[in-house]
């Protein structure tokens, strides 16, 4: 399921990430590619111990988890706290995956990367190219969103960032171990849920949104791995 989740980040956010990321310590992205990936990485990130990274990473973090669409679609049993990422000078990501299983820096743990999110700290107006690229069987879904924004794909896509040729493009982006392992069973779930938010109101439909919520925690139970 791709989502496009608008919104993520208000003015401020995106305000304090742009002012703080403007003099943050840029560092080649590729220190973090695998060996397939890092012929065609060409960008710049900020390393995960940078107290910037950390302390927007953080920001980035909360507003997910305040995020009802995030919540609903992701399902999410572990977010890794994001990273941040700038393309500029005809920087680009070609054609890559994403590791299925990723460290959670400083620890000895790993999770499963069911879901990978980026959110948009550039206003498209101020870029030219910078589309991420998803494969899929019509060719592939081109996207480009207002800063603010985000977009849930999954994970095992081979996608890409097309070179930007004009400005610059930051970008925060990380990965997210589901609840449910598969992408059908979770795009049912918030398919669901966003049918249940439509009910009306009121006693009448109350019998029905408390049978259907029943259901929906059934369905859950069914598939849910912690
Ligand atoms: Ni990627």
């Amino acid at each position: 399921m791709l989502l496009h989740i608008p919104g993520v980040l208000g003015g401020d956010d995106l305000a304090e990430c742009r002012a703080a990321l403007r003099d943050a310590a840029w560092t080649d992205g590729r220190g973090t590619a695998g060996f397939l990936s890092a012929p065609v990485k060409h960008n710049a990130q900020l390393h995960w111990q940078d107290p910037v990274a950390i302390r927007l990473g953080e920001l980035v973090r909360a507003r997910l988890e305040q995020s009802p669409l995030f919540l609903s679609a992701a399902l999410p049993a572990a977010i890794l706290p994001p990273l941040f990422n700038r393309y500029a000078g005809g920087d680009y990501y070609g054609p890559h995956i994403d590791g299925a299983l990723r460290p959670i820096d400083g620890t000895n743990r790993r999770i499963r990367t069911d879901l990978s999110i980026t959110v948009m700290l550039s206003d498209p107006a101020g870029y030219d190219g910078g589309e991420l690229v998803i494969e899929d069987l019509l060719g592939g879904r081109t996207i480009k969103l207002p800063a603010g924004d985000a977009i849930v794909y999954p994970a095992n896509t081979i996608h890409e960032v097309t070179p930007v040729t004009r400005g610059e493009r930051l970008a925060a982006f990380t990965w997210i171990q589901s609840v449910v392992r598969d992408d059908a069973d979770r795009q049912l779930l918030f398919e669901f849920d966003a049918a249940l938010q439509k009910l009306p109101s009121g006693a009448e439909a109350d019998g029905a949104r408390l049978q259907l919520t029943n259901l929906y925690h059934r369905l859950l139970r069914r598939w849910a791995e912690l």
